[in-house]
């Protein structure tokens, strides 16, 4: 079908209106940047809404901490995966970005003398690890989240970030020569097209929680920016790291806040017994997620767990002072109720660990500019391109990330990829590129082709039957077998893409296309996450192989890159970069992680 085609001459062109989308919008916005920020749903709704527990951040307010206390913990929180360039910037700027955003009017809550409020967070410590945990999750109750992008999203209207809501990308723009120029995409409300022709693009998509049937992601969250990456050539890395979160209300899979343990909530096996306090003596219940969904795996499989099936393990926060709970976790108390009828004064909640946060994506520098990863230590990048967030892998949290470093991430790495736009753009003053006919066609073409297509299944079925085979086959636990299977169901099912029908052929608000084109990229990613996950021959931090028990930094402490070739998936390596970027910080060596 022939279009008529809207250009918008940009700067900068920012996919994503979560946290980090809008950080780098206001950052590139007040440098004086023309800057558009391109979203699939108004911002406000976008996924960093719902993060509940805090930014994780060494201000000290309610006792003593330092950055480079929360250095040592992400690398070690993340098993050494995490780059340490990258992890020195996240805890170094974290704490001015923590201030600023008070700055800019976020509604924090606070201790008695008036400082942003602190509670503790897991697999945060003082000392290194040696000292009592810290308090370093700056929270706005349990809804801190919801705070915080309402907060950035006024302050980029202040600014004139020019917003185009509710447009969905199809792909990156190339020029002739194959160099990003920008993105192509459609107004949902209208069905009009549109080509963001900027010097700079940066991704902000997200994370991709939606390839499994259980998430505590919205359904917003489809990789969309990853899958574009893959089309374009380009690779991602780590994606066989998938967080669970031990506490997903059971059968529901809504988030309970980590914070209900900050605050002192304790979980129980069917015996009654915190079991936490065997398998982690330190840090108990506040141990890394990775490790504590492994123990509640472990205790569920050995016959423990809870209710006439045995299969959940119960959250405790039954005995603490009502007022408390009323006052710092009113959003928890509020969907124990709702989801699974718990008066959390009352009674324990019913937990399992949920699938929340994806570890890997597309691989950049500490300044957030996207890599041509090589099997040596080159850190080449592709130029005007960057990703920044949970669609992107920095990598601050290698194979596990702590609680709320996701959100710290998003400001300190939103913030440095528009200090780094500027700084490209000051020294080569460069033109918009122009972008090649041939690949716009290219990407009609691929639309028309989903949207025409003489199918028999809707994309509705046939993404049921991946989250089924993604959510059984890629767990806690992982084993040859079951990946193999996986990859194979997978590979099937991709097959399927070709006979989905669209029946909406309409362009006002075909959200029927919208979602045949999120399931395109959620397959392509399943795929990466399938053939990075049966590669990895180790277990480490989210990534737990019953036949290999064991990480081993001889063969794998490296990155896994994972790339798509003629609808195949191939993984290579990178190393991990054990530098810093200044002398204060210092590389910190591998060691065994207990907590
Ligand atoms: O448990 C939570 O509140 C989640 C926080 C996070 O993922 O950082």
């Amino acid at each position: 079908m022939s279009y008529e085609i809207k250009d918008h001459i940009l700067d900068v062109a920012v996919l994503g209106a979560g946290g980090a989308g809008l950080r780098a919008s206001l950052g590139c916005a007040e440098k004086g940047l023309k800057t558009a920020c391109i979203t699939k749903v108004y911002p406000t709704r976008s996924h960093t809404v719902a993060a509940q527990g805090g930014v994780g951040a060494a201000l000290g307010n309610m006792g003593k901490d330092d950055w480079k206390w929360h250095m040592y913990d992400t690398v070690k929180g993340s098993d050494w995966l995490g780059d340490q360039d990258s992890i020195e910037y996240l805890c170094s700027q974290a704490v001015e970005s923590v201030i600023e955003l008070e700055h800019y009017g976020m509604p924090f809550s606070r201790t008695k003398d008036g400082k942003i409020y602190q509670r503790p967070f897991g697999g945060h410590s003082t000392e290194n690890g040696k000292g009592e945990p810290a308090h370093r999750a700056c929270a706005a109750a349990d809804r801190t989240g919801h705070a915080m992008l309402h907060t950035l999203y006024q302050q980029c209207l202040k600014q004139d970030v020019q917003f185009y809501n509710e447009y969905y990308a199809l792909d990156l723009l190339k020029d002739n020569n194959n160099e990003i120029c920008g993105l192509f995409a459609i107004n949902i409300q209208d069905g009009s097209m549109h080509r963001f022709l900027s010097k700079i693009t940066i991704l902000a998509t997200g994370g991709y929680g939606r390839i499994f049937q259980s998430s505590t992601s919205a359904h917003i969250c489809t990789g969309d920016g990853a899958g574009m990456a893959l089309r374009a050539g380009l690779p991602l890395s780590d994606m066989e790291f998938i967080q669970f979160h031990p506490t997903g209300i059971y059968g529901v899979g809504v988030l309970i806040s980590e914070a209900a343990r900050g605050e002192g909530g304790y979980l129980k096996n069917s015996e009654g017994k915190r079991f936490m306090l065997d398998y982690a003596p330190h840090a108990k219940d506040l141990a890394a997620r990775d490790v504590i969904s492994r123990f509640i795996s472990i205790e569920i499989k050995e016959g423990r767990g809870c209710g006439p099936n045995k299969d959940y393990i119960n959250l405790h926060l039954d005995h603490l002072d009502p007022k408390i709970l009323a006052k710092r976790l009113p959003g928890i108390s509020e969907s124990a109720k709702t989801f699974c009828g718990v008066d959390i004064n009352k009674e324990p909640i019913p937990v399992v660990p949920t699938v929340h946060f994806c570890m890997g994506g597309i691989p950049t520098n500490f300044r957030s500019e996207v890599l041509i990863p090589s099997q040596g230590n080159s850190e080449e990048v592709y130029s005007g391109l960057m990703a920044i967030g949970e669609g992107a892998c920095a990598s601050v949290h290698g194979a596990n990330r702590l609680g709320t470093n996701a959100l710290a991430e998003l400001l300190v790495f939103g913030k440095g990829a528009a200090i780094r736009a500027y700084e490209v753009l000051e020294n080569e003053k460069n033109n918009n590129k122009t972008p090649s006919q041939n690949q716009t066609d290219e990407i009609i073409s691929r639309f028309d082709s989903i949207l025409f297509n003489k199918g028999d299944i809707s994309a509705g079925q046939l993404r049921e039957k991946m989250q089924k085979t993604v959510q059984s086959r890629f767990g806690v636990y992982r084993e040859e077998n079951t990946l193999a299977l996986g990859n194979e169901e997978l590979s099937r099912l991709s097959s399927d893409l070709s006979h989905i029908q669209v029946k909406d052929k309409s362009s006002i608000f075909n959200t029927d296309i919208i979602e045949a084109l999120e399931l395109h990229n959620l397959m392509q990613i399943s795929r990466s996450v399938g053939a990075s996950a049966i590669n990895r021959t180790e277990s480490r931090g989210a990534h737990a192989r019953e036949d290999y028990p064991n990480r081993d930094d001889d063969n794998w402490l490296n990155h896994s890159i994972v790339w798509m070739k003629d609808n195949e998936f191939e993984v290579t390596k990178r190393p991990v970069r054990m530098t810093t970027i200044s002398n204060q910080a210092k590389v910190i060596a591998p060691e065994i992680r207990v907590y």
